[in-house]
């Protein structure tokens, strides 16, 4: 299976989005992946809905809009109306996430759900058949930049399992410290969408990270 690179935008310049995007996607992005966070959920506020919007109008790529916030079924159609073509929401925030996957769907994007690091994948047991892509957070969230954890990689096999199990050839996605040392392990774990924020953006060279992280991804 060929693999998704999905460059977060929270480590781009937010001076200069359109730029450094333009230059993720000369280097061969396949999604642009943008963090939302309430201040609420996580310990830090980012963007919302106008800021997607734009990004839409700046790349042709599909957005892959990632939610960290405490109410997420109050700004889905805000989201998917912004240009979301991708929307994952956290399963430790969602008492009704069946209906909150259908909701997704019914406007239209990918339903996405997502696990942070202490959350177990048997939370997401009884909706594995309902979802277009797993989302395993390999760090806690909220920031760029931190560290892999390790024991994600455990994690991603038996997501990957879980959907096997029931037929679901959704994709796993990995958020969090993926960078030239992780993917390759990342990837063979099971994980076909990369997102990667601070590997991507922080060096200066966003076209080249991209084409790296493809390269030492392996396929
Ligand atoms: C973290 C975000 C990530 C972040 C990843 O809360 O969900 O998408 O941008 O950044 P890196 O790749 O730098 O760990
Ligand atoms: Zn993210």
């Amino acid at each position: 299976m060929s693999v998704q690179l999905a460059p977060s935008i929270l480590s781009a310049d937010f001076g200069h989005l359109a730029r450094d995007i333009a230059a993720a996607e000369a280097g061969g992005a396949d999604l642009i992946h943008v963090d939302v966070m309430d201040g609420h959920f996580v310990p830090n506020i980012t963007i919302g809905p106008p800021v997607v919007r734009a990004v839409k109008r700046a790349t042709s790529l599909p957005l892959d809009v990632h939610l960290m916030i405490s109410d997420p079924d109050r700004y889905l159609e805000a989201f998917v109306d912004a240009g979301a073509s991708m929307l994952s929401v956290h399963v430790e925030v969602l008492p009704h996430l069946h209906r909150t996957i259908g909701a997704i769907r019914t406007l239209g994007a990918k339903a996405g759900v997502v696990l942070n690091p202490s959350t177990p994948v048997a939370t997401i047991e009884e909706v594995a058949a309902d979802v277009d892509f797993v989302l395993v957070m390999s760090v806690n969230p909220g920031f760029g930049g931190q560290r892999f954890i390790p024991a994600s990689l455990d994690k991603i096999r038996r997501v990957r399992a879980l959907l096997d199990r029931v037929g679901n050839p959704a994709p796993v996605e990995v958020d969090g410290g993926v960078d030239l040392q992780t993917i390759a392990a990342v990837v063979k774990a099971g994980a076909s969408i990369l997102v990667a924020g601070q590997a991507v953006f922080g060096g200066g060279d966003p076209t080249g990270a991209v084409r790296a992280l493809r390269e030492a991804a392996g396929r």
